[in-house]
């Protein structure tokens, strides 16, 4: 299966879509390369005295290798530590997909930029208050973290 054929079975089937309620944690991500935006949501556990990812959800007004590769990473980055998932790049997190064509690289790294802001502190939804769609986020412009690559 090439990396497009992979790409389509993603989006055909994509994992952890959606908006999560009572996320510990929420990171957004604008690419200035095509004005596409990711938000992630994670959920921590503990295991063992230690913490670890045990949720991650996404939704994304993002192109089909956007949305491809967020459903792979927020498989990816179950079960791993904060500090792990921090040092995976846009290109681990496609790594499953295959390599992707130069155009395309951007994309990953807005999936990377959002689990970064995630993870480092984006504030989370206040408990009880689901965080704000990323529509609203979009339409009140100027609240949206964006993350520059
Ligand atoms: Fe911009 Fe994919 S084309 S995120």
């Amino acid at each position: 299966m090439n990396s497009q054929d992979k790409i389509d079975e993603a989006i055909r089937n994509p994992k952890n879509l959606g908006e999560m309620s009572g996320a510990d944690a929420v990171g957004t991500a604008g690419s200035s390369d095509c004005g596409d935006m990711l938000r992630m949501w994670i959920k921590f556990s503990d295991e063992g005295g230690k913490r670890v990812i045990d949720k991650a959800t996404f939704q994304s007004f993002g192109c089909q290798t956007a949305i491809a590769v967020a459903s792979m990473a927020t498989e990816l980055i179950k079960g791993k530590t904060p500090q792990e998932a921090l040092s995976l790049s846009g290109e681990a997190l496609s790594e499953p997909l295959g390599p992707l064509p130069p155009i395309k690289i951007h994309c990953a790294q807005l999936v990377e930029g959002a689990l970064k802001n995630a993870l480092t502190g984006e504030a989370a939804p206040s408990p009880g208050a689901s965080a704000p769609m990323l529509a609203d986020s979009l339409q009140a412009k100027g609240t949206v973290k964006i993350n520059f690559r």
